[in-house]
C-alpha cells in the first residue's frame, strides 16, 4: 500500500498494481468506459494533452480533466464523473489530465498489470485481485501530494472484499484502511466527510460528484491500464 510519490519502479515490477482516486479521477475513468468510451489516455500535463489530441480527428477525441479540481479552459470535459455520460462519450478517446490521478497511474506503469479502482468497482476490482492472484500494491493518489480518507476507504472497501473471496497477508497500512471501512462500510460519507479534498470539491459545489464516487458497486467493470491506455479488461 504506497501513496504514488512514494513508489518505486522496483516495488511495483511483476505485482499487480490497483490505482486509487476515489475522488474523482479513476471514478470518472470508470464511468467513461462504462458509458461506452472507446479508451481513457491518462496524461500528466495539459500541454501534452493537447499536442497528443492532434494525432486524432477532431470528432473521435475529448479533452478532460482538471486544476485546482476545476475544468481546464479550453477543454471539453471537467473531472465530474456526471458529465462523462453515454451520449457525450459513446466510442470516442478520451485524453484526460487530472493533478493527482492520472500522474498516479503513469507512475504504475512500470507494472504490466495495473488496474484502476474506486467505490464504484469494488468488487470486480476484488474478484480480479482473486483471480489474477500475485503480490498486489494499492496505489493511493491522495491530494496534492498529501494523504486523502477517500482512497485509504476505498482501498479498505476493496480489501474487505477480498477477504470474502480468499485469505491473503497484508501489510499494516492496509490492515487500517480495512478496519477503517469496516466502522464506517454502512456509511462510507460519516468519514468521508472530514476529508480535506472532498470539501473542497463540495465547497466549489460538486456535491452529486460526492454522491455519485461514494456509491459502491455502482459498476461492475475492470479498466485496465496497458500501453499507457485504459480499457476496460
Ligand atoms: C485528481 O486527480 O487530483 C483529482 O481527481 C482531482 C479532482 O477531483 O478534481
Amino acid at each position: 500500500y504506497e501513496t504514488y510519490n512514494a513508489v518505486s519502479d522496483k516495488t511495483l515490477k511483476g505485482k499487480l498494481v490497483v490505482v486509487i482516486d476515489t475522488l474523482r479521477a479513476t471514478s470518472v475513468i470508470t464511468t467513461a468506459l462504462v458509458n461506452g468510451s472507446k479508451e481513457v489516455i491518462p496524461v500528466a500535463d495539459i500541454e501534452e494533452a493537447v499536442n497528443l489530441s492532434c494525432n486524432f480527428d477532431k470528432d473521435e477525441i475529448l479533452l478532460g480533466g482538471e486544476r485546482n479540481a476545476v475544468k481546464i479552459d479550453g477543454f471539453d470535459l471537467s473531472n465530474s464523473p456526471l458529465e462523462y455520460s453515454k451520449d457525450v462519450v459513446e466510442g470516442k478517446t478520451i485524453i484526460l489530465t487530472t493533478t493527482n490521478g492520472t500522474r498516479a497511474l503513469k507512475k504504475a506503469s512500470s507494472s504490466d498489470d495495473v488496474v484502476v479502482g474506486c467505490l464504484l468497482n469494488v468488487s470486480s476490482i476484488a474478484e480480479y485481485i482473486q483471480r489474477e492472484d500475485k503480490d498486489v500494491v494499492i496505489i493511493c493518489a491522495g491530494t496534492e501530494g498529501k494523504f486523502s480518507i477517500d482512497d485509504i476507504i476505498t482501498a479498505g472497501a476493496i480489501l474487505h472484499k477480498l477477504k470474502e473471496l480468499k485469505p491473503y497477508e497484508s501489510d499494516d497500512l492496509s490492515k487500517a484502511s480495512y478496519f477503517l471501512y469496516e466502522s464506517f462500510k454502512d456509511n462510507v460519507l460519516d468519514i468521508m466527510k472530514y476529508g480535506y479534498h472532498l470539501n473542497r470539491i463540495e465547497k466549489l459545489g460538486y456535491h452529486d460528484d460526492v454522491k455519485f464516487c461514494t456509491t459502491i458497486d455502482m459498476f461492475s467493470i475492470v479498466p485496465k491500464y496497458i500501453n499507457g491506455v485504459v480499457k476496460i479488461c
